[in-house]
């Protein structure tokens, strides 16, 4: 079984894409042939500075190496270093009905937001499509934001196989059910663009303030409070075991445990469980030469299936 994701180098990771897409992509590598890169193609439709997307792509290189993927099983490289998408997208958008794109919630929300609305961003699906496709992805492991575009990318799958030739697998997407949708500090969806995240690689003070500003109600310290209404809590349940949720939870209803106890009881827990993490980032930080390494090797594996794809592509369309 094939797997594929991407994820755009569009600033500093949160944990809500830890837990809503990291940590599953990189358990994907347990069970199939783990293909992951970092979307800088993509993240050239809302970052504007060259600088700024460098440093950035830079960092999710580091971010995934320290949390776990294993470029021995998961192959990992640059989109831009697999330019074969790119061809493969406009051969796609020959497939792509306006109206298909135009029903898009992500190009709708991003206009909404201010973000100007430019072709790349427009056709931000097709090329996301090309990704998938690309390398015959049977699974797509991302956030339930993205669902809609792996639709996208099945319907112009299946347009093109009966149009010209059956050149692509059908992918599916995966949704991690359980973890749903992070929320915030301020207990809307964590989000970057809302800048009510909290990093997974901030510094100890930062990370502590963010949490410390989590929103909550008013229930005085006294009173029992309902762990299933509060933000601390969601979050503490990412990181906690069964036992430890519990725990907390029965803290909650007996009363005279305040929102700021839980909120520390939540900063250590973070900070423990991705203490190994940071260890293991300062070290790759320090060895650029090998993670460049692993960015080219990847892109290499990559190349194969996307030359390949695309050549049977070409073909089917008539270019060769
Ligand atoms: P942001 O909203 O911070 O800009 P992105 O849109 O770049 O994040 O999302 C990158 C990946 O992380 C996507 O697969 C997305 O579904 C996932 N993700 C982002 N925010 C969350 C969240 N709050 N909860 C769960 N998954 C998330
Ligand atoms: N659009 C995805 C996001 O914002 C990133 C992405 C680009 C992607 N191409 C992909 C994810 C292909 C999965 C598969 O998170």
């Amino acid at each position: 079984m094939r797997i594929l994701s991407g994820i755009q180098p569009s600033g500093k990771l949160h944990i809500g894409n830890y837990f809503g897409m990291m940590r599953p992509a990189i358990e994907l590598q347990e069970r199939g042939d783990a293909f992951l890169f970092i979307a800088n193609y993509h993240a050239l439709t809302t970052v504007t500075d060259s600088d700024v997307l460098r440093d950035a792509t830079w960092d999710v290189a580091l971010d995934f190496l320290a949390c776990g993927l294993d470029p021995q099983r998961t192959v990992f490289f640059r989109q831009s270093d697999v330019p074969e998408v790119t061809e493969l997208a406009w051969l796609l958008s020959i497939v792509t009905p306006m109206g298909l794109l135009e029903r898009c919630h992500s190009y709708k929300d991003k206009i909404a937001k201010g973000i100007a609305p430019s072709h790349g961003l427009f056709a931000y699906p097709v090329l996301m499509a090309a990704d998938i496709l690309s390398v015959q992805s049977d699974i797509v492991p991302v956030g339930r934001d993205q669902k809609q575009h792996v639709e996208v990318t099945r319907d112009l799958a299946i347009k093109f196989n009966n149009q010209y030739a059956p050149v692509f697998k059908i992918p599916e997407p995966s949704i991690q059910e359980h973890v749903a949708v992070v929320p915030g500090v301020d207990g809307q969806k964590m989000s970057k663009s809302y800048n009510n995240h909290v990093e997974l690689f901030g510094s100890k003070k930062e990370t502590k303030s963010r949490i410390m500003r989590i929103v909550t109600d008013s229930t005085p310290l006294e009173d029992p409070k309902d762990p299933d209404t509060c933000n601390v809590f969601a979050l503490y349940k990412l990181f906690a075991d069964a036992n430890e949720q519990q725990a907390m939870a029965d803290r909650y209803r007996a009363g005279n445990f305040g929102y700021g106890d839980a909120k520390k009881a939540l900063f250590e827990k973070m900070w423990e469980t991705f203490a190994p993490f940071r260890a293991k980032r300062e070290e790759l930080a320090a060895n650029s030469d090998f993670v460049e390494s692993v960015l080219q090797s990847g892109a290499e594996r990559a190349r194969v299936e996307a030359r390949h794809t695309l050549d049977r592509a070409r073909k089917a369309v008539g270019l060769v």
